[in-house]
């Protein structure tokens, strides 16, 4: 079984690089894991902005440079996460005084200088992520850049990454977009995009992370959420998935019952997505980590969970073949 060799559209995960102590570099078994199953990578970390500019003016590329080389000799392409996000940000960037056009000059310093690095070598990326807020979407999140440089950050990060990088796709990327909260904050982040298309700002594409679990949002809410981004004629991705099962507590392992669920839900999400983002439109799907005990949930959310396609010991899950059902459209 090979995931990637199920779909028309690439496939991928999410993975460490170096010096995390589970990284893709330093691990056979996840590198068999991507080379069987994936033909897209995207780094968990490595290029958000605190790793490549870790001192004002000083890009730090090696690592993931080290993740996008892995790839190219591997056939798979790189998405990259994420030129400009709140979180993870450099100590320096979020200790900087100001004044507003030196934090305008230090956000497009970045855009350009990353997409350039990598203009031609990363394929799409995460332009701007999370960039409203979940309890009144109709406002933009508060953050160092929305409060320096205004709204139009968003627009001016996309135009500049345009430039560097003319061939990559570019997305706006956000989490409880699928109709987990409602349709406020998808409808928002829409109103947005409809802006940008109209007047020319180059956007190709809506990232809908899709940290879900095993009841919502409602297989119906999922459809039209993507039915309503595919309606702009934009690339869907699903860019972060994973299906948490323990929201409760309940469980001190996965047992085989919500293995089970899991199993199924893992094959309505890809079968959804087959059937409502046309072919030409597809950007992709990429799982946010490999195995169970890689996935940002435990550390997060402070519980166990078991939300990935393979377990702790790098053995497939039934969400695995779920998957694969999805993806073949069975
Ligand atoms: O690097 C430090 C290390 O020096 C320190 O010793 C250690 C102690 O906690 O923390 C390390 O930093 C952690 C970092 O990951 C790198 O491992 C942070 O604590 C931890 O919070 C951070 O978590 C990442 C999270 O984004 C940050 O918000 C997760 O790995 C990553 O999976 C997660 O990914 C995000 C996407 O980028 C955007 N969408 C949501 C998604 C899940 O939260």
């Amino acid at each position: 079984l090979s995931l990637a060799s199920l779909a028309d559209f690439p496939i991928g995960a999410a993975v460490p690089a170096d010096p995390w102590p589970n990284s893709l570099m330093q691990s056979p078994q996840r590198q068999a894991l991507m080379e069987q199953h994936f033909d897209s990578l995207t780094a968990e970390n490595a290029m958000k902005m605190a790793y490549l500019q870790p001192a004002p003016g000083e890009f730090e590329f090696s690592h993931a440079d080290a993740l996008v080389s892995y790839a190219k000799a591997n056939d798979m392409i790189v998405h990259g996460h994420a030129l400009v996000w709140h979180t993870q940000t450099a100590k320096w960037m979020d200790e900087h005084p100001g004044p507003a056009h030196e934090i305008t000059q230090i956000m497009d310093n970045h855009v350009r200088t990353v997409a350039g690095h990598y203009a031609g070598k990363i394929t799409s990326w995460d332009v701007v992520n999370e960039a409203f807020t979940d309890d009144n979407p109709s406002e933009y999140r508060e953050t160092l850049w929305y409060n320096n440089i205004g709204p139009g950050y968003i627009e001016r990060a996309f135009r500049l990454a345009h430039q560097a990088a003319p061939q990559a796709d570019l997305y706006y990327n956000d989490y409880d977009i699928s109709g987990m909260i409602g349709p406020a904050k998808l409808d928002r982040v829409l109103e947005m995009i409809d802006d940008f298309l109209a007047r020319g700002v180059p956007i190709h594409g809506l990232g809908f992370q899709m940290h879900i679990d095993t009841e919502k949002p409602s297989l119906e809410d999922i459809r039209e959420s993507f039915a309503k981004a595919v309606a702009r004629g934009i690339k869907v991705r699903i860019s972060e998935l994973d299906i948490a099962v323990n929201q409760s507590e309940q469980y001190q392992h996965l047992t085989p019952e919500v293995a089970q669920l899991q199993r199924q839900r893992y094959r309505d999400v890809a079968r959804v997505y087959l059937e409502t983002v046309p072919a030409k439109l597809r950007g992709g799907i990429t799982l946010w980590g490999l195995t169970d005990s890689d996935s940002w949930i435990p550390g997060f959310k402070e519980r166990a969970d078991w939300p990935l396609l393979f377990d702790a010991d790098f053995q497939p899950k039934p969400a695995l073949e779920g998957f694969a059902q999805g993806l073949r459209g069975s």
